[in-house]
């Protein structure tokens, strides 16, 4: 067993707390571009991993893992990441393509989707994350001089606290449609920061906007506390999901949205993986069990 990553010490980078779920995704990712019926190829993942302390043994090709695909953690967590990026891209990409121009990312992470997407001529992404984990995505990018195939801005904030002022300020336009993203974030915010997001969403949102976001809907996630994928990620890489979750009662996110006159439709990651003949299938005491993917959208005037 690997020693508990450090809890976060204030800068909020990738190192410790909550900014390391970052990495693990981004390794998940790089270990899902290399593989031969990958879903979502993303050639920037495997650097972010290198250079950050608390990732750098991670591995990023299946070969580098003993058990391959049996390994809870590399094996199907890793393929959960690398379906949901791909799904997930499937839906900016269509919004975009149904004329949105403007995309916010929260809580964006190591999501490199401005610098691997086919965007549309005049499109503007918008990425939420802590400081310290921006900062980090900007220095690696850089080192690898990268250049983004739309406009990206990105925009240090508390998604716990107020973010819509520093969102406008960046430049966000109200008036035009906008394609939002909540991917692996909600459920480490208290459940009214979750109820505070979507009511700024459908108040920033214009007809024609769309959101997709992911939940978790067990009502008890530590009766999952020993399972597979929960403990391989404890002893594996010393990340205890469950202590950065919020696990209070979580807000009907869907439903509020629903109230407030948008289209929502709320999925199972396992559609997915069957859809594509690839990714997690349910098991037994599965963590996966509570995740859904919502996709909502607002209907243009
Ligand atoms: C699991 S990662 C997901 C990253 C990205 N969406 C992806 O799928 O690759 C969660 C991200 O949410 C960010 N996050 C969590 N709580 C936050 C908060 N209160 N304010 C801003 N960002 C936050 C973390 O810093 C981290 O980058």
């Amino acid at each position: 067993m690997v020693g508990t990553v450090r809890q976060d010490p204030g800068t909020g980078g990738v190192d410790g707390g909550v900014g390391v779920t970052a990495l693990l995704v981004a390794a998940a990712r790089a270990l899902e571009t290399h593989r031969d019926d990958s879903l979502a190829r993303d050639e920037y993942a495997e650097h972010f991993v290198r250079a950050a302390s608390a990732s750098a043994g991670w591995p990023v090709r299946m070969q580098q893992v003993p058990d391959g695909d049996a390994n809870p953690l590399w094996g199907r967590f890793a393929r959960y990441f690398g379906l949901r990026t791909r799904v997930l891209d499937d839906f900016l990409l269509r919004s975009v393509r149904a004329g949105a121009r403007q995309v916010v990312l929260f809580g964006a992470g190591l999501d490199s989707r401005a610098y691997r997407l086919d965007w549309p001529e005049g499109c503007v992404l918008f990425e939420l994350d802590r400081e310290g984990v921006l900062g980090f995505k900007h220095e690696v990018l850089g080192g690898l001089s990268a250049l983004p195939r739309a406009r990206r801005v990105p925009v240090p904030v508390d998604l716990g606290g107020d973010w819509a002022g520093a969102l406008t300020e960046a430049g966000f336009d109200a008036t035009a449609p906008t394609a939002w993203l909540a991917e692996g974030l909600l459920f480490y915010l208290p459940p009214a920061a979750e109820t505070a997001l979507i009511g700024t969403v459908d108040r920033l949102s214009t007809g024609g906007s769309a959101l997709a976001f992911e939940v978790k809907l067990e009502p008890d996630l530590l009766e999952y506390r020993d399972s597979p994928l929960y403990v391989a990620t404890r002893e594996q890489i010393g990340i205890d999901l469950l202590d950065l979750f919020d696990r209070r009662e979580r807000p009907d996110s869907a439903g509020n949205l629903a109230g407030r006159g948008w289209s929502t439709s709320v999925r199972t990651p396992f559609d997915f993986s069957r859809s594509h003949g690839r990714g997690p299938l349910p098991e037994q005491n599965d963590a996966l069990a509570g995740n859904r993917w919502v996709f909502a959208d607002k209907p243009a005037l």
